[in-house]
């Protein structure tokens, strides 16, 4: 009896060793990539990868990126893991502009995995890949052009109205403090339902809506839910169990709203110039008319060539899920990349009171010329207020880091270092915008270099990257 006890505990603790010997070859199997290849590395830990302190919360992951950027001074380029992903991060701006748009047919992708099944809220512009986000995307591009947002600007007008009326009775007589984030976080999510959804949300007086609900429920940053991205993102083997990134609640609210929206439009023939009715437009026609010299049915592709979108759809069927997902993409890009921006220039200029002063003689004599009511010309020619926002965008990047795949064999020019199909890139944008050579002094909020007057430097090209670039850049 004896025996078979101990042989038991012997063949049980053997399977452990096992087991744990298994895991530990999977998690640092790949930890000598980058040095294999003969380029320049950061130490990875194991399982965390570069990125440790990080998953420990010790900094953020923007943070962490940029320190990485500055480790590897003196290089075009290096390698770091995220997690046990080996990741080649881009340093030198005429590399990153060969990466986003020269040789762009080779890095179209983001490499962000999507389980269109599970997930149907994910498969929108920012996650789709291949054939399928071209076509999409040539396909909502026409939605977005000046012309287009012009025609909501009413909409804008109207909930900033709605924001000043609730800061005026809010704003405490003796000078006491605001959320500002979450009155900014209210006014996008009312300029996004309407812009978006045609519903006149207004937020401020229902603190608990439900769009304000989804959204907080998304963005609120909870360690779980980091954990939860992180790893499904850099760990190769779990994204095959088919984590959901959206709760239930999320997807069905979504999936619901929007299909009621189109029936009642279809069915009482209502139209509205938003978001919503050009994808009405594009689920009905397969296309949104261009306001623009240049016609939709003629896009030029990355690598030059002048194609019919209509003719080849590449088996992109516009179902209403993927309308829906292309809703909710709008929805969640919009409202808190837009409020973080806000909320990050109104703390600069609540530290840089010079900056204020100057901006806010130009926001009077704008109003004054405009009598009281601007127009969407009339913004467009604030050219201070323009600085303003583009050194915010410096120093607060509020989409942090450029992803891209390689989707097929390249080597980098100028060097004999082959990517295989799948290598991972990032451009960290918390290392390019705080680069001295760049941007000298780049903890000063200084909107100045932005406006080229005097003897300023010019901002050399692929060093300021808010939006990306390249065809895939924000659109
Ligand atoms: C301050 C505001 C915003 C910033 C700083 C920002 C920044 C960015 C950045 C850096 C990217 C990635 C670009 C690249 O990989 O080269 C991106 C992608 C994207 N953004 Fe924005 N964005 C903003 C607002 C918006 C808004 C209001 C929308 C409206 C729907 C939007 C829609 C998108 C979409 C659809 C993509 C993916 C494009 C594609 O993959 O084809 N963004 N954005």
């Amino acid at each position: 009896m004896g025996f078979v006890l101990d042989s038991l505990i012997l063949e049980l603790f053997l399977i452990v060793v096992s087991l744990i010997a298994l895991l530990y070859y999977y998690l640092s199997r790949n930890e000598d990539y980058w040095k294999s290849r003969g380029v320049p590395f950061i130490q990875p830990t194991t399982f965390f990868g570069n990125l440790k302190d990080v998953v420990l919360m010790r900094t953020s992951e923007p943070e962490q990126l940029g320190r990485l950027y500055f480790q590897l001074a003196g290089h075009s380029f290096g390698g770091i893991f995220q997690s046990v992903t080996p990741v080649l991060l881009l340093r030198d701006p005429e590399l990153i502009k060969t990466v986003l748009v020269k040789d762009f047919d080779h890095f179209h992708d983001r490499g962000i995995p999507l389980n269109e099944k599970r997930n149907p809220l994910g498969a929108h512009l920012i996650t789709l890949e291949g054939s399928r986000w071209k076509t999409l995307r040539s396909k909502l591009t026409p939605a977005f052009t000046s012309g287009k947002l012009k025609n909501m600007f009413q909409f804008v007008v109207e909930c900033a109205r709605d924001m000043t009326v609730h800061l005026e009775e809010k704003v405490p007589d003796d000078g006491g403090q605001l959320e500002i984030k979450e009155i900014f976080a209210k006014y996008t999510t009312n300029v996004i339902g309407s812009c978006g959804f045609g519903l006149r949300l207004n937020s401020f007086e229902d603190p608990h809506s439900k769009f304000r609900r989804m959204g907080r429920q998304f963005f609120e940053p909870t360690y779980w839910k980091f954990l939860r991205r992180w790893i499904v993102m850099y760990v190769p083997v779990v994204q095959k169990l088919k984590i959901s990134a959206f709760s239930h609640e999320m997807t069905s609210f979504f999936m619901g709203i929007v299909k009621e929206m189109i029936g009642y439009r279809e069915s009482n023939c209502v139209t509205r110039s938003d978001f919503l009715q050009l994808l009405i437009e594009l689920k009905n026609r397969g296309r949104v008319d261009e306001d623009l010299p240049f016609s939709n049915e003629n896009v030029i592709t990355p690598d030059g060539t002048v194609q019919d979108t209509n003719k080849r759809d590449h088996g992109l069927k516009l179902t209403d899920s993927l309308l829906t997902a292309q809703c909710f993409m709008f929805f969640m890009a919009g409202f808190e990349t837009s409020s973080t921006t806000m909320s990050f220039c109104v703390y600069e200029l609540a530290i840089n009171p010079q900056v204020q002063d100057r901006l806010l003689r130009e926001v009077d004599e704008t109003l004054l010329k405009a009598k009281g009511e601007p127009t969407y010309q009339d913004i467009s020619t604030m050219d201070y207020l323009d600085s303003v926002i583009k050194e915010t965008l410096r120093k607060y990047p509020v989409v942090h880091t450029l992803m891209r795949v390689c989707t097929r064999p390249y080597t980098l020019p100028g060097t004999n270092l082959r990517l295989e199909a799948g290598t991972k890139m990032v451009v960290p944008l918390f290392g390019l915008h705080y680069d001295p050579r760049y941007h000298p002094d780049p903890y000063r909020f200084d909107p100045e270099r932005f406006s080229g007057e005097g003897s300023r430097p010019v901002i050399p090209a692929y060093t300021y990257l808010p939006f990306g670039d390249g065809p895939r850049n924000c659109i």
